[in-house]
């Protein structure tokens, strides 16, 4: 998708589709207060275009919902579509990103391949969104931008008579922005919308096609296109670095694993954080010997979610310099039941020493990140962030759309969730402690790798603290949302990208203040 910024009335701008906001502004409420909705630009070519359907009552502007007008009089565009944000006073930032991936989603069956949104006008907003009056700030025009990218992606890549109906065009109409500021935002949400959207590609793939080796090379090749540093190692390096626990896991297949790491270190930065990136990259999860049911395991093509979300950051990172150093390790490798599995009852030494009783071989995910956790801080990372399709126990407690946060670092965790404000993404901060410490303690080493049937997802973040240890540490618990398992309006059916944005949005706080 080509993205272009156009300055002009929106009527004026020529497409085959112009997507503009609609909100209901009717405050009242009870059966007598009938939705009012109300457009969300000042052009009154558009106004006076609408005006009859939204006079009509057909049309409630409920969110994400849309009409479309066809010819409409006076407008350039071929189209007019009216893209709902519910209730006005509720529209946030997430709301314009949804509505852009609205508009997207909506033209890409219907084969139109070009497509204008209008951003909202800065009076036309509530107060929460648009802080400076008169001003529609910068993140609007990124988070329609992002949201156009992510509603463009569809999961169908290997379908033979797949008809490819990316939309090749966006214009963003911004009538009324201040407009150095907007270019800038817009810049931004593409590279991070074509990032998280590259973290989504390597999710749909299969466990055949995107092996740990496979994953490695994906890795060195995106590295070399954005100019990071990578290397990927494999069996040699983990034994030399005495990666007991992710070796482990890695022992069971005929394919060898991947250690991911990339650097980005911006010149004449050489002091303050190092932020280091540690992503689970289990390419496929049968279970190993304690082997999945197998309902839904083609879906543990996934598990590597965490690993890809972090090479999507590092893109982003790459292509926007901030100027924080960053280290991504992915700890990539397939976990099979076979004759060199691991088995249960096994004990495993970590590369930070600690022994590692093995109860189930299904918690394999905590098994390579105490390695990566450990291996991140030697290379130096003084703030940690995990990713992983870690615990079906975590969907079990905040459902399909709400990942989990742990941190063991309340200033970390403050970071993360002023970066949430800006991403959209939703996170629920859930605890640790010494009480599930107590759950993993092994009667034969120094922990064990399941702590039981209740706590689930706490138990296993407890399990990483261990090797994340004082160093301060964010773990998020993406089983559950990093899988759309509806297609909704905005978004395809399939990998979600999830964290990309929250996690490149943590490491930018880490020198300049959250901008909403
Ligand atoms: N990859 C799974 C977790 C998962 C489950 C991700 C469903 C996405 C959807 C993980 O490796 C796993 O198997 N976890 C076990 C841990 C248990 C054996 C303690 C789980 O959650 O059941
Ligand atoms: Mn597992
Ligand atoms: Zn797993």
């Amino acid at each position: 998708m080509r993205t272009e910024l156009s300055f002009a009335p929106i009527s004026g701008i020529a497409s085959e589709l112009l997507g503009v906001l609609a909100a209901d502004t009717q405050a009242a409420k009870g059966p007598e207060a009938k939705p009012q909705p109300t457009l969300l630009t000042t052009d009154a070519a558009v106004e006076a275009a609408a005006a009859g359907v939204l006079a009509s009552g057909e049309y409630k502007a409920g969110t994400n919902e849309t009409v479309l007008i066809h010819a409409p009089a006076g407008l350039k565009a071929k189209r007019l579509l009216i893209v709902g944000l519910g209730k006005l006073a509720k529209v946030t930032v997430q709301s314009v990103r949804e509505a852009a991936g609205t508009a997207v989603r909506f033209a890409k069956p219907r084969g139109i391949r070009e497509v204008a949104f209008a951003l909202p006008s800065s009076e036309s907003l509530p107060q929460a969104v648009v802080p400076a009056a008169g001003v529609l700030p910068a993140g609007v025009a990124r988070a329609a931008v992002e949201g156009a990218l992510v509603g463009d992606f569809d999961a169908d890549t290997y379908r033979t008579e797949r008809k490819d109906q990316s939309v090749q065009t966006l214009i963003i109409g911004a009538a009324d922005v201040e407009r150095a500021a907007t270019e800038a935002a817009v810049r931004e949400g593409v590279i991070v919308g074509e990032s998280q959207n590259f973290a989504r590609s390597l999710v749909n793939e299969p466990g055949n096609k995107l092996t740990p080796t496979i994953l490695g090379q994906r890795a060195a090749l995106m590295a070399q296109e954005v100019g990071l540093g990578c290397e990927v190692h494999s069996s040699e390096m983990l034994h030399q670095l005495k990666m007991g626990a992710f070796w482990s896991v890695a022992q069971g297949s005929a394919e060898p694993p991947a250690l991911i790491v990339l650097r980005y270190e911006p010149e004449g930065v050489n002091e303050g954080p190092v932020l280091g990136l540690v992503g689970k990259g289990i390419t496929f999860d049968t279970g190993g010997i304690s082997i999945k049911p197998s309902d839904n395991m083609e879906k543990m093509k996934y598990d590597m979610a965490g690993g890809a979300a972090m090479m999507g950051v590092m893109r982003a990172i790459a292509l926007l310099k901030p100027r924080v150093r960053v280290i991504a390790v992915v700890c990539a490798a397939e976990n099979m039941p076979s004759g060199t599995a691991q088995k249960p009852g096994d004990v495993q030494t970590a590369m930070s020493g600690k022994t590692i009783e093995i109860i189930n071989t299904d918690a394999e995910g905590r098994l390579v990140l105490a390695d990566g956790l450990t291996y991140a801080r030697q290379l130096g990372a003084t703030h940690l962030i995990d990713a992983a399709t870690l615990t079906a126990a975590i969907s079990v407690a905040l459902g399909k759309t709400t990942a989990g946060v742990f941190s063991n670092d309340d200033t970390t965790y403050a970071k993360f969730e002023a970066a949430l404000t800006v991403s959209g993404e939703k996170f629920w901060r859930l605890p640790l402690g010494e009480e599930y410490a107590e759950l993993i303690k092994s009667d034969i080493g120094d922990i064990k790798n399941t702590g039981g049937r209740f706590g689930g997802a706490s138990t296993a973040a407890e399990f990483l603290h261990t090797f994340a240890e004082d160093t301060p540490w964010l773990h998020l618990d993406i089983a559950g949302a990093a899988w759309v398992e509806e297609s909704r309006p905005y978004i395809a059916k399939g990998p979600s990208g999830i964290a990309v944005r929250s996690i490149f949005e943590w490491v930018r706080s880490y020198l300049e203040p959250i901008r909403i």
